[in-house]
């Protein structure tokens, strides 16, 4: 595909691909907004030379659900499924960018700490949240994948929420969970 040799990646997927998930926040490498992955990497796609990544694996925010299924997975990938059920976000401009840093973390790291998750997502901005949903829908997402009790939110410490509310996705490599049977109706057969 023909880009001038000076545009940005976040350009040719944004101007040439039509993939608009990456946003163009600040454009100069200051909010994260434009992250995508390079090689499992999180890269600041506005500061980072489209000529430069030829032959590279590029996942943006729209390759992370197929790239999950195509691990086996079943739904959303789970950083995105449990950014949904945290609610962690509010304007969403942030998202893309939070959820793939998200992501190469937990792909690095099995078991990082708050303090890690805060440092990986440093260098997204969210002007809306407060960054509590955000840590904690990384660690809803940590807890669930090694079968742990997530940690309840401090806005419900006792009646922990995320006990209650199963994941949508499974995990590549999981077990297919067993379907009920159905209740044979009056009538039927
Ligand atoms: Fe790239 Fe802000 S748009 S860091």
């Amino acid at each position: 595909m023909a880009a001038p040799d000076h545009w940005t990646l976040l350009e040719v997927l944004r101007y040439r691909l039509g993939l608009t998930g990456s946003k163009q926040g600040c454009d100069k490498g200051d909010c994260g907004a434009c992250t995508v992955l390079i090689e499992g990497r999180p890269v600041l796609s506005c500061l980072t030379l489209a000529a430069r990544c030829q032959g590279l694996r590029v996942t943006t925010i729209e390759g992370l659900m197929p790239a999950h299924r195509a691990a086996g997975g079943e739904g959303a990938d789970p950083v995105q499924e449990a950014f949904d059920r945290c609610g962690a976000l509010q304007c969403g401009f942030c998202q893309p960018g939070m959820i793939l840093s998200a992501r190469a973390l937990l792909n690095e790291s099995p078991s990082p700490t708050r303090e890690e998750i805060r440092a990986a997502l440093a260098g997204n901005l969210c002007r809306c949240t407060g960054y509590t949903q955000i840590v904690q829908a990384v660690e809803l997402c940590l807890a669930e994948a090694v079968g742990a009790e997530p940690p309840a939110p401090a806005w419900a410490p006792e009646a922990n929420p995320w006990k209650t509310a199963p994941p949508k996705t499974r995990r590549p490599g999981a077990e297919k969970p067993e379907r009920p049977e159905r209740p044979e109706r009056k009538g039927e057969g």
